[in-house]
């Protein structure tokens, strides 16, 4: 199957006046049609970063080092802005953490999904409101015409990330990028976020990259994961993979870290915290956290590698313990 997105050696760097911060490392990952690849990692692991890079949306002064982003056969980081406006919005669309800040205040929120219809597609004031109340009743907001008429500030935080939903796919874009779509929100407003993502990836077939810092949102609405840590991507693998064979230590420690009634031991935090982005040290960024740290780990950076199928994991002592290590 070919891929909607790929991503090669992706590297953002911040310019700050303490120095560099490498934000994100050489990351590679791809996402494939319809599916929903869940990004995870604790905060500051550089989800948001690589979210924004992806619709170059890095201001200065950071900058994307280098890399490769492939989007529907085009090159992304090659294209003249105006192509990459085109781009932005109406093939890839995001959808941000918070909401209510996101929308604008001094429009109602049906005016705003209109405007997009108007703007983007050309359709007539009246079509357009037509369509607003459609999408509306689509990403499950009842009584849509009323809603339709009010601001941000008189609607829940679960329906405001509905309408910011409902702007993201309002233009049909293949790729939906949702940055922590359901933090703040309640626990069942946010299943039923989930759920409304899933059900329209389903829809539309639209990819939808999911980020999130809770492993529990990726079990409950992925396809397969990517794991981030300081930076660097550790490992990919499918869901059920993920939880069942987890390879990289700081996965391992991410999964035991869950929150688990039926569990027998106790849940685990996980040990130290991100290091520094600040000129980080070569090698793995893991290292001074990992309880089976090398030698080599401290030296030299790890690269992802297949680790069986639909499983790739960024790690020295694996590769030792499975005798695949090519030292
Ligand atoms: N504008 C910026 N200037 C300097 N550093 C930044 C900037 N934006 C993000 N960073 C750094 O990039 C790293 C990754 O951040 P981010 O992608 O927001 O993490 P996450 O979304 O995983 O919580 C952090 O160390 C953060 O401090
Ligand atoms: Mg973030």
């Amino acid at each position: 199957m070919s891929e909607l997105l790929e991503v090669h050696d992706l590297t953002v760097h911040f310019a700050t006046e303490d120095g560099l911060v490498e934000a994100v490392d050489n990351v590679s990952f791809s996402v494939r049609p319809g599916e929903i690849l869940g990004v995870v990692g604790e905060s500051g692991s550089g989800k948001s970063v690589t979210a924004h890079a992806l619709l170059r949306l890095i201001r200065p002064p950071g900058r994307i080092v280098r890399g490769e982003i492939r989007f529907e056969g085009a090159d992304l980081l090659a294209l003249p802005e105006a192509r990459m406006g085109a781009v932005r919005g109406a093939r890839i669309a995001l959808v941000f953490q918070s909401p209510r800040t996101a929308l604008n205040p001094v429009l109602t929120v049906g005016r705003q999904i209109a405007r997009l219809y108007e703007l983007h597609q050309h359709v007539a004031p009246a079509e357009a409101w037509r369509r607003t109340i459609e999408m509306l009743t689509l990403v499950g907001i009842a009584e849509p015409e009323r809603r339709a008429r009010q601001y941000a500030h008189q609607l829940s935080g679960g329906m405001c990330q509905r309408v910011m939903i409902a702007m993201a796919i309002a233009s049909s874009p293949r790729l939906l990028i949702a940055d922590e779509p359901t933090t703040g929100l309640d626990v069942s407003i946010a299943a039923q976020i989930l759920d409304l993502l899933r059900a329209l990836g389903r829809r539309t077939g639209a990819s939808i990259v999911l980020i999130t810092h809770d492993l529990g949102v990726v079990a409950e609405a992925c396809d397969r994961v990517a794991v981030m840590h300081a930076g660097q991507l550790v490992e990919i693998a499918d869901v059920h993979t993920l939880f069942k064979r987890p390879l990289h230590p700081y996965t391992q420690a991410l999964v035991r870290s869950i929150p688990r009634i039926d569990r027998e031991v106790a849940m685990e935090p996980i040990p130290g915290a991100v290091p520094s982005l600040l000129a980080p040290a070569p090698g793995c960024r893991y290292a001074d956290r990992c309880a089976r740290v090398l030698e080599v780990c401290r030296r030299e950076r790890p690269v992802l590698r297949a680790a069986g199928a639909s499983h790739e994991v960024a790690c020295h002592a694996v590769e030792v313990e499975s005798g695949t290590a090519v030292r």
